[in-house]
Order: C-alpha cells, then sequence, then structure tokens
C-alpha cells in the first residue's frame, strides 16, 4: 500500500506549490489541527490555569490533553514526560536536575556527532567532578561506531549521552544494541538519547529502547514550536527539582518544567495524533490501540521517504564533484531522508543560494553539530549542504530539486 500524498499533503495548508521545502529537518510544516487547536484555545480559554472557575479549569483539561498526545507519542506515561519550550531547554534542565547527583570521578560519554544541545550541558557536569569522555565519530563512514564506544566504558560509567538519528547525516544509531552494551555490565548507566532526528520519521517505543531519557522537538513532528523529554520514572525521582522550593520532589513531570509550558502551544498538540489517525484510517488500519494505527502511519512514512531519497543520492552519487557525506544508501532501516553533501571546488555557501531562486528551500552549515562538522573536516567546506525531506514531499519536489542543483552545480 502507498502513502495517499494528496490526501496527506491537504493537512498541510502551509506546503506551497511555489516553495519545495528541503529544510524539513529543521523544523516541519505544522499540521492544520495543531493550528486550528491553538487559535481554538487562544479565542476560547484565554485565562490562566489552576484557578476553580470552569473556564479555567477546561483550559486545563485541553493544555494537559496536548501533554499526553506528546507523552503518547513517545510511547510514555504524562508523568514521565516533560513538555518544554524546546529540546536545548528540556536537556539543560535535565543536566542541572542531574548535576546534583554527581560524584567526584563519575564518568559521562558524549559523542563528538549530536546536535550541540546533547552534549554541551552534559560536558558542563564537569564543573560538578564528571570526568568527560568523549564518543568519537569514525571518521571514514561519518558516524558512531559501537566498537568505539566500548574503551570507554568503566564501572564509573554514570551517563551516556547520544542520538537516535544524527541530523547532519541522517543515519540511524541501533540504539537497543548500543543500551544493550551499556546494561550489559553496568545496568545503572544512566543513558539519555537525542531522538529529535529520529521521531519525524519513526514512531518512537521509549520502553522499548529501554533509555533513561528521550528528548523529541515536536516542532520537528509537525506540531508547535514545543520539546518533550521522555524521562523514565526513577531517574525523574531521583533528580533535583528545578521548580519553586514549594513545588515537591515528587511532583512528576512539573519538577522539570519550570514556568510549566506553552498552554496555547500545547493546546495544539492533539493535532498530530489527529493527523496521524487520520492517515492511519485513510490508509484502512484500525489497530487495538491508537499506536498501532500511527506505528502503520509511519511505516508508509518510511517507504515513501526512501523513494525520495534514493532518487536524490542518485544524482549525488552521479555527480563528479559531490561527495556525500553519511551513508550512502537510501535503504529506510538505515537512514532518515536527511542528506548531506559537500561540492569539491565550491563552498557549501555559494551552492545553496542559487537553489532558493527555484524555489527549492534548502540549508547548508553546521546545524549545531558543531564538533562532527569538525571532526569530519568540513569546516574549510563552510558545513555541508543539506536536504532534509520527510513525508509529505512528493517525488516531483525531489526532481525540481535535482535540476536546480544540475544548473548550481555546471
Ligand atoms: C538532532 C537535534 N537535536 C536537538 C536539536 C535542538 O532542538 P530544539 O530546537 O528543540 O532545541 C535539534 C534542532 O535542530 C536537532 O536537530
Amino acid at each position: 500500500m502507498q502513502l495517499d500524498l494528496e490526501f496527506v499533503r491537504a493537512f498541510f495548508p502551509g506546503l506551497s506549490k511555489h516553495w519545495a521545502l528541503f529544510d524539513n529537518a529543521g523544523g516541519s510544516v505544522p499540521t492544520q489541527a495543531v493550528t486550528a487547536g491553538i487559535v481554538e484555545y487562544l479565542e476560547r480559554f484565554g485565562v490562566q490555569l489552576g484557578a476553580s472557575y470552569d473556564l479555567s479549569a477546561q483550559a486545563e483539561r485541553r493544555v494537559r490533553r496536548g501533554e499526553e498526545i506528546a507523552a503518547e507519542l513517545l510511547g510514555a506515561s504524562p508523568e514521565e514526560t516533560v513538555v518544554g519550550s524546546s529540546t536545548t531547554v528540556n536537556l539543560a534542565t535535565l543536566a542541572r536536575a542531574l548535576a546534583p547527583r554527581i560524584e567526584a570521578g563519575d564518568e559521562v560519554i558524549v559523542t563528538e556527532l549530536d546536535h550541540e544541545s546533547n552534549i554541551g550541558p552534559w560536558r558542563g557536569l564537569a564543573a560538578h567532578g564528571a570526568v568527560i569522555k568523549t564518543w568519537a565519530i569514525d571518521r571514514e563512514r561519518a558516524t558512531l561506531d559501537l566498537s568505539d564506544l566500548e574503551p570507554l566504558l568503566s564501572p564509573r560509567t554514570r551517563l551516556v549521552a547520544f542520538t537516535h538519528c544524527a541530523n547532519v547525516v541522517g543515519e540511524f544509531i541501533d540504539v537497543e544494541e548500543v543500551v544493550r552494551r551499556i546494561r550489559a555490565n553496568r545496568p545503572d548507566t544512566w543513558i539519555v538519547v537525542d531522538g529529535v532526528a529520529y521521531a519525524p520519521h519513526r514512531l518512537v517505543d521509549v520502553k522499548a529502547l529501554d533509555v533513561d531519557a528521550y528528548a523529541v522537538s515536536l516542532y520537528k513532528i509537525y506540531g508547535p514550536h514545543l520539546g518533550a523529554l521522555y524521562v523514565r520514572r526513577e531517574l525523574l525521582e531521583h533528580a533535583k527539582g528545578q521548580n519553586h522550593f514549594f513545588f515537591p520532589e515528587d511532583a512528576l513531570p512539573a519538577k522539570l518544567q519550570p514556568g510549566g509550558v506553552a498552554h496555547e502551544l500545547a493546546a495544539g498538540l492533539p493535532g498530530i495524533g489527529a493527523y496521524l489517525d487520520a492517515v492511519a484510517e485513510r490508509h484502512g488500519v484500525r489497530g487495538e490501540t491508537r499506536r498501532e494505527g500511527w506505528a502503520h502511519a509511519f511505516r508508509l512514512f518510511a517507504e515513501h521517504e526512501e523513494q525520495l531519497a534514493e532518487r536524490l543520492l542518485q544524482f549525488l552519487r552521479e555527480h563528479p564533484r559531490v561527495r556525500i557525506i553519511g551513508p550512502n544508501t537510501s535503504d529506510r532501516w538505515m537512514r532518515a531522508p536527511t542528506i548531506a553533501f559537500v561540492v569539491e571546488g565550491m563552498p557549501s555557501s555559494q551552492v545553496v543560494p542559487p537553489l532558493d531562486q527555484h524555489h527549492v528551500a534548502v540549508r547548508w552549515g553546521h546545524f549545531y553539530a558543531r564538533r562532527a562538522i569538525e571532526a569530519l573536516g568540513l569546516v574549510r567546506h563552510e558545513g555541508i549542504v543539506r536536504a532534509s525531506m520527510v513525508h509529505y514531499n512528493t517525488l516531483a519536489e525531489v526532481e525540481r530539486l535535482v535540476k536546480a542543483l544540475g544548473q548550481a552545480l555546471r
């Protein structure tokens, strides 16, 4: 069964015929029901939460419902899901909350491949006595190799932070296998995974992954500009609360939600669920649970994304001056359709602007994975060119990109 693209695209009024969007790893277009939920909230519930009057109680229910959907997307409970303004803020808050639990000599492993939001806060634990170790990039393949992690693990390993999918190269990391290796000898190690570049493409199941924390950015999953962070209950209970002193330590997840969530944005979140329901229903799936339908929708997304990736990669593989960074396969079990490359003899900053004239939206730079770009020796190219697709892109759009690239690289 193929994804009905016409049906899908009707849910995204922000998609225009004029612009073909290939900057989706930066942020996706919100689905219509998300926008409608935000507008409805602002128009009908412009009051504050927590009061005794009914309108306030109704507003609160809307916001909580949104947080519940974020949790359901992750396969977690609402008590274990912190919805905050972004992944950057959520991970920084978690790191502050764990800092008082660090003992001198505890070892913290971070990668060179991650977005800085899953490196910097953990490196900051050095100020609390942690010893920081770096899981280096395999320079040849632009990915993380499990064999490079093994020697870093020790009985003192307190935390390992790594990505499920690098936002610069789109390759999946086998989280389950990494977790198994870490837990084999050190069941108590905290494992923090950045799923931001994974979750727009596949349905996440934090329980199956057996991680302690998992971050996603909802504005890249067709939602509003918010982030959701799963934190396993035991870790959440152990963490030092970051909210006002009068919030009890067992106030989950509020203890890690200083300032709470933007109410109207949270009210938009059920729109993501409604969209996935609609896709599942359209393609004839009535699962036992809502998530079964969503899983089917994501399977259809994956198949379509593979076709999109293959068309672009075919062009890039054949171009004599192009070097693909990361895997050159479109295999959906290996990658998201986030594709990076550099052009010999042309800095990335010069590759992209000519594409703008074709109304093809691409981007270049380090994408906040600054350490990865440095480690891969790509600073001299001014970073990478990144074309990132999601399921609502069409093959016709990829053809436009290929044509525009063909002209720009002549
Ligand atoms: C892989 C990855 N991690 C983390 C982030 C940071 O997310 P946020 O913008 O929600 O802070 C991004 C943003 O682009 C990302 O791509």
